[in-house]
């Protein structure tokens, strides 16, 4: 089969499709023919070994998919070849095929496309976790989504909106901010202007964000902190900008506010409870048509590169797909 494969760590030219053997399947465990893998931030890190954890080599990249299930040796969790999955791995998913335990994946309501499908879990599980679980997010409260067109922003975006937040996306362009608003954001701001938080004072009535979800990072975190309600909560996501912003301690003292961190890949280990609930309300969403999960782009399976290159030159908008086979 074909796929993906990171021999050392190294910019994305200089990774390349590869013949490689079909996956083993163990009792327990499923083998999925793939249909479409989502691309994050985080891929395009560590195929250059820069990830805070780095798999180790070789490794294909990739950790979200959505396919049917080729191999079932148990009918493990009751899955038979031939049943439309979604699903999560810690790497593996730019394949043709994956083999993942029966717990990583979910049934694909059939009224979903794969690319839905593989835009889905990670980035909606942390942004329903961020808002509902850690921020506590009330109907009613004025949300702050910084980088909101990208793939985690566009799903803060629309679960904000979803939980009757009012929701202000800050984007870099016209197009982003057009992009934002189309998917349920009430008010947009150009966070590249200077004079950005007084925008944000005036759309906010004065009273600032009750919630700021950042994936960013650098200097702008820290202005949007400034900016925060009392009692505010800052969902610390990422830091696409590449730098770790220092807050001073002052500034939480002065706003009664809390920075609150957000991390997937613990969620399933440390809070397996919350990370079901929520993934059951995501999926209700998701069958009921409530929530539409946003593909900003689709890549032939030879173009995968060009997935992650839109993310490293800040030009994705929403998330980032590879079709693998149909
Ligand atoms: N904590 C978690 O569990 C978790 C889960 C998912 C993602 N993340 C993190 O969230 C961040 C975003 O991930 P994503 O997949 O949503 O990425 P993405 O689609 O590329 O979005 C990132 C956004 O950040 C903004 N940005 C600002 N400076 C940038 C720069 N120098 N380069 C690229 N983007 C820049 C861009 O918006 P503007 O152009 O509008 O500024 C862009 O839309 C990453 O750091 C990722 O690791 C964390």
């Amino acid at each position: 089969m074909k796929a993906v494969v990171v021999e050392q760590y190294a910019p994305i030219d200089q990774i390349e499709l590869k013949d490689v053997p079909m996956p083993p399947v163990a009792a327990g465990q499923l083998r999925i023919k793939v249909h479409a893998a989502g691309i994050g931030f985080v891929d395009g890190l560590k195929v250059q070994g820069l990830y805070q954890t780095k798999d180790p080599l070789p490794f294909t990249p990739g950790t979200e998919f959505a396919g049917v299930v080729d191999e079932a040796p148990d009918n493990a969790a009751g899955y038979v070849p031939g049943m439309r999955v979604m699903g999560m791995a810690r790497s593996g998913a730019l394949a043709e095929y994956i083999t993942v335990n029966a717990e990583a994946v979910h049934p694909l309501p059939d009224a979903v496309a794969a690319e839905v499908g593989a835009s889905f879990r990670a980035n909606y599980l942390t942004a329903h976790y961020a808002l509902s679980a850690r921020a506590m997010l009330a109907a009613g409260e004025q949300l702050l989504v910084l980088g909101a067109a990208g793939g985690v922003g566009i799903a803060a975006v629309q679960i904000g909106r979803l939980l009757g937040a009012r929701v202000i996306a800050a984007a870099s362009t016209p197009e982003k901010r057009d992009f934002a608003r189309a998917h349920g954001a009430d008010a947009v701001i150009d966070y590249t202007q200077p004079n950005w938080r007084d925008a944000l004072k005036e759309l906010t009535g004065g009273h600032g964000a009750d919630v700021i979800f950042d994936p960013v990072g650098g200097e702008i975190s820290v202005q949007a902190f400034r900016s925060i309600a009392w009692r505010g909560r800052h969902l610390v996501v990422g830091f696409a900008a590449g730098s770790i912003p220092a807050l001073p301690f002052n500034l939480p003292l002065l706003k009664g506010g809390a920075l609150l961190g957000v991390d997937l890949a613990q969620i399933p280990t440390r809070e397996p409870d919350v990370q079901k609930r929520l993934m059951a309300e995501l999926t209700s969403w998701l069958a009921e048509g409530k929530l539409k999960p946003v593909v900003g782009r689709v890549f032939a399976f030879a173009d995968f590169r060009d997935a992650f290159k839109a993310m490293q030159t800040r030009d994705a908008l929403g998330k980032m797909v590879v079709r693998i086979s149909s």
